[in-house]
């Protein structure tokens, strides 16, 4: 190894073991001072810590060409660390008035990201805090975001068994944030949707943007909060109104994506009229009736790719999900299994899928 490549590389390995002085990596604050309970440690080698040098090297200084799209938080830009890693790079750029809120979540990202490890959650490279500048560096997800690919700019149509093996990805990454596999405390994600799961090259689905995430210790299954975050659409009624956070609001959210699955809309579209702009209450009083479901299915979507036994078992855990109370949603590994039994109801038939099960 060229001498100037083993001096960057043990400097950023110096970095990384200088982590009891710098004051940019994050230790356990709030969010883990969970009772008697040492802080998980780290399962990977740690998050890179980038400049803003870095940064702007890594996108060709923020280049249109590199620009991949635009959230609440800021840009995300295409770039390629020195390493050679292809990232996405998402960009602090909030106003002044919202610069407070930003350092919250930019901190709670890095916290929590940096402990998860699992193939349905976007992995956390390293992140920047250089003065002002905040940016937090991802795996690259080649194929973007779910809502693209459903309604907006994804080159491909996809069919349904493409959209079941989203659908199982997605409820796997939930699974395993609502379990306590993974920090040992449960955690609510409290903004999944569907821009926010993202596809990679073979469409394995993987959540990301852990900014509002919440950890649920054991024994503190509610969390009562007087302001509630979230996007409009995919929030849980029981939430909004009582200010109780549950690991089952994020059930709800599920449920409002497997519902843009299967009907190809969005969760609200404000080019609708007023009566026509949420999808819940377009389908909802439809989804336990086999006849009218037709009408709703993504009309996109190949005929020839799906059964209608296998929408109407679907459609059922989606009503499931979106119940107004709570208790009466399922919980997330049941999800997992019905959709698993779905996939095979979709391509083996009903009663081949149930013997396979019953044989496993
Ligand atoms: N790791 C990534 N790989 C590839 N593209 C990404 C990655 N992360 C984000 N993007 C893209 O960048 C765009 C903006 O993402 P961002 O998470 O900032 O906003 P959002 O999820 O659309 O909205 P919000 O800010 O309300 O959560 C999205 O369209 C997404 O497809
Ligand atoms: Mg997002």
């Amino acid at each position: 190894m060229p001498f100037r490549l083993v001096s960057a590389w043990n400097k950023r390995r110096r970095s990384k073991s200088e982590d009891h002085i710098n004051p940019w990596i994050y230790k356990p604050v709030e969010y883990w001072q969970l009772e008697d309970q040492k802080p998980p440690a780290k399962r990977h080698q740690g998050s890179l810590v980038f400049t803003l040098k870095e940064m702007e090297k890594a996108t060709c200084s923020f280049s249109d060409e590199n620009f991949l799209g635009k959230g609440g938080f800021g840009r995300v830009y295409k770039g390629i660390l020195q390493s050679g890693e292809v990232v996405a790079i998402k960009k602090m750029e909030l106003p002044q008035s919202k610069a407070a809120e930003g350092e919250r979540e930019f901190r709670v990202e890095v916290d929590i990201l940096s402990r998860l490890d699992h193939p349905n959650l976007v992995s956390l490279v390293g992140y920047c805090a250089d003065g002002k500048h905040r940016f937090l560096v991802y795996e690259y997800m080649r194929k973007g975001n779910l809502q693209d690919h459903l309604n907006g700019t994804g080159e491909v149509k996809m069919d349904w068994s493409l959209r079941l093996k989203v659908a199982i990805g997605a409820a796997r990454g939930l699974e395993y944030l609502h379990s306590s596999s993974s920090v040992r405390t449960p955690i609510v994600h409290r903004d999944f949707k569907s821009t926010n799961i993202l596809l990679d090259s073979n469409y394995e689905a993987k959540i990301s943007d852990f900014g509002l995430a919440k950890l649920m210790p054991d024994g503190h299954e509610t969390y009562v909060t007087a302001r509630v975050l979230g996007t409009f659409g995919y929030f849980d009624p029981e939430y909004t109104s009582t200010g109780k956070l549950t690991l089952q609001s994020d059930i709800y959210a599920f449920g409002v994506v497997l519902l843009e699955l299967l009907t190809g809309r969005r969760a609200v579209d404000l080019s609708q009229g007023p009566s026509d702009q949420n999808i819940l209450l377009q389908v909802r009083h439809i989804l336990n009736d086999k006849k009218r479901l037709r009408k709703v299915i993504d009309p996109e979507m190949s005929r020839s790719s799906y059964t209608m036994e296998s929408i109407a078992m679907f459609a059922k855990l989606a009503s499931r999900c979106v119940r107004i109370n709570s208790s009466e949603r399922p919980l997330i590994e049941d999800c997992v299994k019905e959709l698993q039994l779905i996939f095979h109801v979709n391509s083996k038939g009903l009663s081949m899928a149930m013997h396979t099960f019953r044989m496993l």
